[in-house]
């Protein structure tokens, strides 16, 4: 592939596209009604799934994480994710049935404690030989911390600049092993070399560690490290610290301006145009024909967003009961009695002025004759991720996102469960490596062999990526590695 991409800044697409699956649970997005629907709990359910993308050679299986289902009006957000098992636990589990795959678990650095988080992701990776990642999120919503000790919503800003120590301080536990740190003869005075482990220390606004990381490197060297969160401080801490996004921008042109900026953000930091990867979250409807794709996807669309899904899309934005109003009739005449929609309440409209808002929602409905079931329908994120048509269609347009370089892949959710994968991997899978933009093997056994990412250099030598939280007179995550030069653990 030659530099000339339209994307700036020396970045050279691969031309090649890969997939990772994203079991969502019971959302607005599953069709848990229907006939086919099995259990979205079982392990059965998630074994089928994951041994699928394994067949089609997906490079990663994704878990999401949700520590508290959000409530409006005092019941349980009907669009919200239910049935997620905790991540590390189910991804520990499929680790035992699937060999090659990535393990993708999402975990939030705001209600997390990072030398803990660590060592389970290092657990992770060394039992699955090296396929563990992890999705960092700041969760953006207060009522996640009324379910912990601590309580505490933080700040923006104050999230993402203990994100970034958060993750300074998990990179040091994973590279706290000298590669050669356990003795490898019998003859050796001890198991593990003395000052072969550094040990990791950190004192800051949220949180100190003083710690002896328990567990080697493994056959990847560390967890990879995928990002979700989109605003510019949560691009240039990808920009700075991931190795994949998984984003929010899968049309073509947004995904090409998404691309365009990560890039930028990404030399910006100091690292290679081509140093960060992106996966788009995208949900795939497919047929044989173009019509019976059509089909499929009007049934599918009339299952996911019902009803009461439709009535409390707009709640969210009205503030009230609306449940008096048809679903299939036009949208509330009353008017929001909130000012703004809320951030907190986990809106997708963070601060839009509600009233404004609806008035303009009930005009664009009246114009193009919708009623609140057809316009939540055509509102909601998955009209710009899906992909629908015959499979030779949907190929081709793929084919044409490998060779903008717009997105290294995509992470994607199947509408139903467990079989929503099956028709990708046994007919768009094969149209696609046909085109030569998808994988005919594993690269190697590790996600990061999988995704073609280099292995890193030891977080303790590197300079300083920024970030790092303070406490006013706090050390930064650069000074932890200052200090670790000097010291070593005699264990
Ligand atoms: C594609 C995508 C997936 C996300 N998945 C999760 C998740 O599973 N759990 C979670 O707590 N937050 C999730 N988030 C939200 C992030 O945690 C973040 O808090 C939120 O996007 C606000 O940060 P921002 O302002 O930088 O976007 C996700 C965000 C994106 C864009």
């Amino acid at each position: 592939m030659s530099e000339n991409s339209g994307i700036g800044n020396g970045f050279v697409p691969s031309g090649q596209l890969q997939f990772g699956v994203f079991f969502q649970g019971v959302n607005s997005g599953t069709v848990w009604k229907a006939a086919e629907s099995g259990s979205q709990t079982d392990f059965e359910s998630f074994r089928h799934l994951a041994q699928t993308a394994e067949r089609g050679l997906f490079a990663a299986f994704f878990l999401g994480e949700g520590l508290r289902l959000r409530e409006h009006l005092g019941r349980p957000h009907a669009l919200d994710v239910a049935g997620r098992p905790d991540a590390q636990t189910m991804l520990a589990a499929l680790a035992a049935v699937t060999n090659k795959i990535g393990l993708v678990a999402t975990q939030n650095t705001t209600y997390n404690d990072p030398a803990h988080l660590a060592h389970r992701l290092a657990s992770l990776d060394l039992l699955s030989g090296g396929r563990a990642a992890w999705n960092i999120v700041t969760t953006d919503n207060a009522w996640t911390g009324e379910n912990f000790r601590r309580g505490g919503y933080l700040d923006h800003a104050d999230r993402y600049r203990h994100a970034e120590a958060f993750v300074e301080t998990a990179k040091l536990v994973w590279d706290s092993w000298e590669p050669d740190a356990i003795a490898s003869s019998e003859t050796a005075p001890a198991w593990l070399a003395p000052g072969a482990v550094r040990p990791v220390g950190h004192k800051g606004q949220h949180y100190s560690v003083d710690y002896a990381p328990r567990l080697p490197a493994s056959g990847q060297h560390r967890p990879i490290l995928f990002q979700a969160g989109d605003s510019p401080e949560g691009r240039d801490f990808a920009a700075r610290q991931a190795d994949v996004i998984f984003s929010a921008h899968p049309a073509l042109e947004a995904a090409l301006t998404f691309r365009r900026d990560i890039v930028a953000r990404t030399v910006n930091a100091g690292r290679g145009p081509n140093d960060v990867q992106i996966m788009p979250a995208s949900e795939f409807i497919l047929g044989a024909t173009a019509k019976e794709a059509a089909e499929k996807k009007a049934w599918v669309r009339s299952l996911q967003i019902g009803p009461q899904q439709a009535i409390a899309y707009l709640e969210q934005f009205w503030g009230r009961e609306l449940s008096a109003y048809d679903p299939d009739g036009p949208l509330p005449d009353i008017d929001p009695v909130v000012a703004e929609t809320s951030e907190t309440r986990g809106s997708g409209f963070h601060g839009a002025k509600a009233r404004q808002l609806a008035d303009q929602w009930r005009a664009e409905a009246l114009d193009k004759g919708l009623s609140i079931r057809q316009f939540v329908s055509s509102r909601t994120s998955r009209v710009d991720a899906t992909f629908s048509g015959s499979y030779t269609e949907v190929a081709d347009k793929l084919a044409g996102y490998a060779a903008t370089g717009a997105v290294d892949g995509f992470n994607i959710s199947p509408w139903l469960v467990p079989t929503g994968l099956d028709e990708i991997v046994n007919h768009l899978v094969p149209e696609l490596q046909a085109r030569g933009v998808y994988p005919t093997e594993y690269a190697g056994s590790t996600l990061r062999e999988h995704l073609g990412l280099p292995v890193p250099r030891r977080a303790d030598a590197g300079p300083s990526n920024g970030g790092g939280e303070t406490d006013g007179g706090g050390e930064t995550a650069a000074d932890v590695r200052l200090e670790l030069a000097a010291r070593s653990l005699h264990l």
